[in-house]
């Protein structure tokens, strides 16, 4: 995949836009997107998987903005959502039901209604009482609700502990060996109709044999599903493929198709994927400005102007982004080993830790990288700090898609004062 950064004139530019002017015109700290990037990504993974009955559903919870959602239906991706607000996004960006997937441990009777309200093309249902209540909220409006039940086919996705998800101790999934027992009272239930199951293991593999574990343990759920007279028609195979972070070798796509090909492509079900941070996670970037560089006892601290409610990542994943200068050869004394961190009140708020860096100065700008999946959309307005800006930018020119937070939008929903 080719990288979208580049310097030019000694000056970093997404696409043919310098970071400068982005930072002059919107204000720092701001998330940036490459349309062409995101394009791209998408376009490769549908190459990959050209051949082999596979439809894509971008998992929007890595980056839901409307028009990065827009970007995707644009190119023919359905949608993944785990919350009634992410329905509404879809919706508002111009995705009919019919294209959207629900899934999500924990739905609730309202939502329920609104995704059935919408015509929502399928329900992933992650336990017995949810089948039961979706079975509820369908009789009430006198329809059959398309479900799949997610199974958990523990397998260790071998990724970071918080998310990884297909293990029998997390909380996501029905244990697969309980597959047979869902559909059989999926049967006696008249709002209903369950033909399909889905997986999902984890999130940020960087290895793709997991899922040949998991799409094996689907099959044979496939199969005696089968033999046992029921139907099953479709297949959800999740998303998790994971991007390179810190330039290590990222999983091929082409490895993964091949996996699908040999599990559960001859299985004559139609097959989903959803994938998020894969299509997302490298074409998107953290533009942040350096207010002071202050020299600690122990360590040399650059503190920037964004923090840890606006990318919350490296605090809770130890999540590692490249960071690079704006300028391509600032001048100054070199930096040495340092600590790039934010303006909030705890020692937790860093962005990165221990990282060796070139001279930086006050006042510039630096870059993270790969921030494109689980950046705005974990932000929060934490130390009462306004949700940053993003601009999503194609070719020479970019565009607001979220504009900077206010004060008076920041405090409009608190009515503590009357
Ligand atoms: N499908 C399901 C059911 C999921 O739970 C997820 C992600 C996805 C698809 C998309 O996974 P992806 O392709 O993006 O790996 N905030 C964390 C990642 C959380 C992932 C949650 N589930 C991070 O910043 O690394």
């Amino acid at each position: 995949m080719s990288e979208q950064v580049s310097y030019q004139d000694g000056a970093l530019h997404v696409e043919r836009v310098p970071f400068a002017r982005i930072a002059e015109e919107v204000g720092t700290p701001v998330y940036v997107y490459s349309a062409s990037g995101m394009t791209a990504r998408y376009r490769a993974l549908e190459a990959a998987l050209e051949g082999l009955p596979v439809s894509i559903y971008y998992a929007i919870k890595a980056n839901s903005n409307l028009a990065v959602i827009k970007l995707f239906a644009g190119l023919g991706a359905g949608m993944d959502v785990v919350s009634g607000g992410e329905l509404a996004r879809s919706l508002r960006a111009g995705v009919p039901g019919s294209k959207v997937v629900f899934a999500g441990v924990g739905k609730t009777a309202e939502e329920m209604a609104f995704a059935i309200d919408s015509g929502i093309h399928q329900f992933n249902v992650e336990s017995e009482p949810e089948l039961r209540l979706l079975n509820e909220v369908a009789a009430s409006k006198g329809v059959v609700a398309p479900a799949a039940i997610r199974v958990n086919p523990d397998v260790d996705a071998k990724t970071h502990a918080k998310i990884t998800t297909g293990r029998k101790e997390n909380k996501f999934g029905i244990d697969i060996a309980r597959a047979t027992e869902m559909f059989e009272l999926a049967a006696t239930l008249k709002n209903v109709s369950l033909r399909s199951m889905s997986v999902h293991i984890g999130s940020q593999l960087m290895d793709v044999a997991p899922y040949r574990a998991a799409y094996e343990r689907l099959r044979g759920a496939t199969l005696s599903l089968r033999q046992a007279g029921h139907v099953v028609d479709h297949l959800d195979l999740g998303g998790g493929i994971g991007v390179s972070y810190d330039g290590s070798t990222p999983p091929d796509i082409a490895d993964y198709a091949e996996i699908v090909k040999d599990t559960v492509a001859d299985l004559d079900c139609r097959l989903s994927i959803e994938p998020g941070r894969y299509l997302v996670g490298n074409e998107g970037y953290f533009l942040t400005r350096v207010l002071f560089v202050k020299h600690g006892a122990e360590r040399r601290f650059v503190i920037v102007d964004g923090a840890m409610n606006d990318l919350i990542r490296p605090t809770l994943y130890e999540a590692h982004h490249e960071i690079v200068t704006v300028e391509e050869s600032p001048a100054g004394e070199e930096a040495g080993l340092v600590d790039i961190v934010g303006p909030i009140c705890e020692s937790g708020d860093y962005l990165a830790r221990g990282r060796k860096f070139g001279a930086v100065a006050e006042g510039s700008l630096v870059v993270l990288k790969s921030a494109g999946a689980y950046g705005a959309v974990m932000s929060s307005n934490y130390n009462s700090r306004p949700l940053c800006p993003e601009v999503l930018v194609e070719g020479d020119s970019f565009r607001v898609v979220r504009r900077r937070q206010s004060f008076d939008e920041m405090l409009a929903l608190e009515e503590g004062l009357s």
